[in-house]
């Protein structure tokens, strides 16, 4: 999705609820200096983080350029330059299962100062950032959340998780076949280019992630404030394949007492192979002179414990909700991804907001591909015969076997199940099984069947995880 980020107007029904509480809401022009350092600080103070050392400070102005940023400002306060409140957002893809990309919309900085928090600032931000992804195109909305109580009431839900991932270095004794490249030590610096390269393709290998900006790469590699202590400690690896390819990357700090053994911590390992991703771990995990090593954001489905002749030696801890999305365009969210069997599904969605609220059908061959029909307002099924047949010769229906194709065909009814868009949200890239949402009594079958023909459509190959803060 193609877009600049500051080209659609502040969303008129927020401007008017803030309006209305004697509050102004407005876009920041990245290139007015004072402007942006009151909204950086703003967004400062509101997650507790120290005043900017003018170094980052550069940093935070160059990322934020980026980005369509909003401050409600409040007149009658002594610093009226530094809004009450703030919210940034961007373009940005999200990858969901098959390899694919959908068109989603970031959302972040979400802030309210506590001298005006509880009266309605959170939710009008909120909702003039979901009417802003729809007319940008987005299909989805997304973000991540200091706590899980907040976005639920915007459509939003937990859509791939992450873990923290513990490896004791005593019992870590490694018996997974060798990868034929090499790992190197790289400065850091060097890697600014291949990491971004990489990162694209590592990112396309795993629904859940988002797409990198330069930025985040490099506080990755500690080149934001590089005379930093923090940075200091960073060590660059590299893999590079057998044709001398760099095909991973990972970077890790070795925290310590003096005299002790230290604690590999890392929180960046992207692989755009499998044979980067183990040599990587090998490396990372025989170190010697370490106690052990600690991943954060990690997968909770990593292949580690597989390498390792005891899996005890591995740990996972912390797993926790991390991106929430929220469903904005069903039929371009549902049409994007690829499925795990084929099928033909309505989908009856409830959206108190509106966005995704009817009934879709989804229609997806034994290739993986789907079409979606969008609501009638008749309530009947939207899907022409002709589609259905072509799904029907591909073998949709039934999930390949002629004969269920037959049965399948002389159902009176497609198979339908009514959800709430933040159920479909949470199922979309595979993360939850329908079932488990059926049993929590959240997802209902209107057709029988219906509730175990979405487990296999809605499979993913690849569990989701995203392992970034944004
Ligand atoms: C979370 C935060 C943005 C909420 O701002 P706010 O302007 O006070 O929220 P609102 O008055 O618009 O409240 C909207 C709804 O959210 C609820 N809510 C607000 N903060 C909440 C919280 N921390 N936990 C759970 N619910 C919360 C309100 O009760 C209200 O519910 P309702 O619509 O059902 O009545 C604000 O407390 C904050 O800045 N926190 C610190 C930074 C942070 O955690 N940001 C989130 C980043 S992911």
């Amino acid at each position: 999705m193609s877009f600049e980020p500051r080209s659609l107007p502040v969303d008129a029904a927020a401007h008017a609820a803030l309006a209305a509480k004697g509050l102004d809401y407005r876009l920041i022009d990245p290139a007015d200096h004072p402007a942006l350092d009151g909204w950086l600080d703003a967004d400062q103070r509101g997650f507790h983080h120290s005043r900017l050392r003018d170094v980052v400070r550069e940093h935070e102005r160059a990322v934020m350029g980026d980005r369509r940023l909003h401050g409600v400002f409040d007149p009658t306060i002594p610093e009226p330059v530094v809004p009450v409140a703030t919210v940034s957002s961007w373009p940005s893809g999200l990858s969901v299962p098959g390899g694919r990309s959908v068109d989603g919309w970031a959302v972040s900085s979400v802030t309210v100062s506590p001298t005006h928090r509880r009266r309605g600032i959170a939710r009008a931000m909120m909702e003039g950032e979901l009417a802003t992804a729809k007319a940008a195109g987005a299909a989805v909305a997304m973000l991540t959340a200091t706590e899980a109580t907040i976005y639920g009431r915007y459509g939003y839900a937990p859509a791939a998780k992450a873990a923290t991932i513990e490896v004791d270095r005593r019992r870590a004794h490694w018996i997974g076949p060798a990868a034929p490249g090499r790992v190197h030590y790289v400065d850091p610096a060097s890697l600014r280019e291949a990491a971004a390269a990489i990162s694209r393709r590592a990112v396309a290998r795993v629904p859940g992630e988002i797409d990198r900006w330069p930025g985040t790469l490099d506080r990755m590699l500690g080149l934001v404030d590089p005379d930093s202590e923090g940075s200091r400690a960073v060590r660059a690896l590299r893999y590079d394949d057998e044709h001398g390819q760099a095909q991973g990357f990972a970077t890790f700090r070795v925290t310590r007492e003096p005299n002790e053994p230290g604690w590999v911590e890392f929180d960046v390992l992207a692989a755009a192979t499998d044979d980067a991703e183990r040599a990587l771990w090998r490396v990372l995990v025989e170190q010697d002179f370490v106690s052990g090593l600690r991943g954060r954001l990690r997968s909770t489905d990593e292949p580690l414990e597989w390498f390792l002749e005891d899996p005890r030696a591995v740990t996972v801890s912390e797993v926790f909700d991390h991106l929430w999305v929220r469903i904005v365009d069903p039929a371009a969210a549902l049409g994007a991804r690829r499925y795990g069997a084929a099928g033909e599904l309505v989908l009856d969605i409830d959206d108190p907001l509106g966005y995704s609220a009817g009934k879709y059908t989804l229609l997806a061959s034994a290739d993986g591909r789907a079409v979606v029909h969008v609501p009638r307002t008749d309530g009947a099924d939207s899907a022409p015969k002709r589609e259905r047949a072509r799904a029907r010769a591909a073998g949709t229906e039934s999930g390949g076997s002629r004969s269920a194709s037959r049965s399948a065909s002389r159902a009176a009814e497609p198979r339908s199940l009514k959800l709430d868009v933040r159920d479909l949200a949470s199922i979309y890239l595979g993360g939850v099984r329908p079932s488990v949402l059926a049993r929590a009594g959240r997802i209902t079958a209107s057709t029988q069947g219906a509730i175990e023909l979405a487990d296999r459509m809605f499979a993913s190959t690849r569990t989701p995880h995203l392992s970034i803060w944004f």
